[in-house]
């Protein structure tokens, strides 16, 4: 008699109707149990998960959401962490593995959420404490940080724009490459016809990259010939390209391996965009001093307003002077500031105007560079300047050529 009472009085489902806690126990505490990573991981590589929201019990969860303004109590369907589910629904191409347990989150917090929102007592439950939201661990910034876009952005202002000290060889369905494929396999097609987001991609799935020990990577090893490199050596530690490699796979590793803890332990942001180009700087007759060392060249436009040399390089570069050959020759790099006029321009093609420029030559005399990779070439490597006009044609056969002899200091 006493257990039939029981049962009446307390079976959960009454018709359709189902209780917060046992959509809960049934189909969010899986998603917070599994040792899967939930759809999130599309786009943020860390900081954030949708395991981070999720606390043990059905009512401390949803308080949690709630008081966090992630619930819309009157159109739950509304609530801002099914927008955060559904964020990846519109990208395009994206796995489906990803897509299957965004479904799966979506229809498991939706039925949830609205079973919550029905319940009175629950909805006017009072406040939780500061201390027993269940939130990411990591500030805003982290979390912005380590989405895939912005290491892509990342990616195509580093790796992507020393491109072409790497691609006459490593660029899918070049003439070179096809030979270079044909004698070492796929593998030398690293860098992507289909742009940095498919060489990105790429990378992050190669052994190219090493997460444990960044600057043990394939990717600097190689170019170093540390490795012994089909390329041979294109890489000095401290050279412009193996800064911007350096840079992106120490961030990278940082990033998948969640180390960034705060918005101060993030890289500072770059402050100038960096534009690959097939524009070869030649300087021939390089003084003797310069022989077998490394020399970075800054080259700086003519402002014609101003009637001066303009204060930022608009491009860069830098090698190992030929000392045999008294030759220095490689391809510019441009630099513009994010957001400004000639950064979208070059975003569409990178170029330099016709017209009159200056450059100066700065000299690593004693190996600075090699010792300490982050350290820069300023005004005391400095050891000449010389005026040029060109049109900056591009391709190896139409260099710009500056005369050694004639640079001075002023
Ligand atoms: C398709 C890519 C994509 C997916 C998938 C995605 N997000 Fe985001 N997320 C973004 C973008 C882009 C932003 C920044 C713009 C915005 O806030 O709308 C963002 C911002 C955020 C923020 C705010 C941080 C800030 O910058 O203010 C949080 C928190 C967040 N996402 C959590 C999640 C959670 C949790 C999931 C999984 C349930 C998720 N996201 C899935 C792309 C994504
Ligand atoms: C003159 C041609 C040439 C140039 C230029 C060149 N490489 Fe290579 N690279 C090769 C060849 C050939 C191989 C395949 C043989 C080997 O592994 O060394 C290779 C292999 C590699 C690999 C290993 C790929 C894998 O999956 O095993 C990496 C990484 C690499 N190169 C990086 C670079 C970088 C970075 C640059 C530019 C700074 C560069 N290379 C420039 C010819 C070149």
């Amino acid at each position: 008699m006493l257990i039939i009472a029981f049962t009446v009085l307390f079976t959960p489902t009454v018709g359709q109707q189902t209780t917060p806690d046992e959509v809960f126990e049934k189909r969010i505490a899986p998603i917070f149990k599994s040792p899967n990573p939930s759809s999130c991981v599309q786009c943020h590589l860390a900081g954030v998960d949708l395991k981070n929201y999720i606390r043990p019990s059905s009512k401390e969860t949803f308080l949690s959401l709630r008081d966090q303004g992630l619930v819309d109590l009157d159109k739950p369907e509304k609530s801002r962490i099914l927008a955060l589910i559904e964020m990846g629904k519109a990208e395009k191409g994206a796995d489906l593995i990803h897509q299957k347990n965004r479904t799966a989150e979506y229809e498991a917090f939706t039925a949830w959420i609205k079973a919550c929102c029905a319940d009175k007592e629950l909805r006017n439950a009072p406040k939780l404490k500061v201390e027993e939201l269940a939130k990411p661990p990591r500030s805003v910034e982290v979390i912005r940080h380590a989405r895939k876009d912005q290491l892509l952005e990342s990616f195509t202002n580093s790796v992507w724009a020393m491109r072409f000290r790497c691609m006459s060889c490593h660029i899918e369905g070049s003439a070179e490459n096809k030979k270079l494929v044909a004698e070492n396999g796929e593998r030398v097609s690293w860098f992507k016809a289909a742009g940095p987001e498919a060489t990105l991609k790429y990378l992050m799935d190669s052994k190219l990259i090493d997460t444990k020990e960044p600057a043990k990577s394939l990717l600097l090893l190689k170019p170093l010939n540390e490795v012994k490199h089909g390329g041979g050596v294109k890489f000095l530690v401290g050279d412009e390209g193996y800064k911007a490699y350096r840079k992106f796979v120490e961030d990278y590793a940082r990033i998948v391996n969640d180390k960034y803890e705060t918005a101060a332990d993030l890289p500072k942001k770059q402050t100038m965009e960096a534009f690959g180009t097939e524009i070869w700087l030649k300087i021939a007759n390089t003084p003797p001093a310069w022989a077998d060392k490394l020399v970075q060249v800054k080259v700086f436009a003519w402002d014609a307003t101003k009637k001066a040399w303009e204060t930022d390089p608009i491009a860069s570069t830098d090698r190992k002077v030929w000392g045999g050959g008294k030759l220095f020759q490689h391809t510019l790099t441009l630099s513009a500031t994010p957001g400004s006029a000639r950064a979208k321009a070059w975003k569409a093609k990178a170029e330099l105007p016709n017209g009159k420029y200056l450059v100066r030559a700065y000299l690593d005399t004693d190996g600075k560079l090699a010792k300490d990779w982050t350290a820069e070439l300023g005004a005391v490597d400095f050891v000449g300047e010389a005026e040029v006009t060109s049109a900056w044609p591009t391709g190896y056969g139409k260099m710009t050529v500056v005369d050694g002899g004639k640079v001075k200091k002023p």
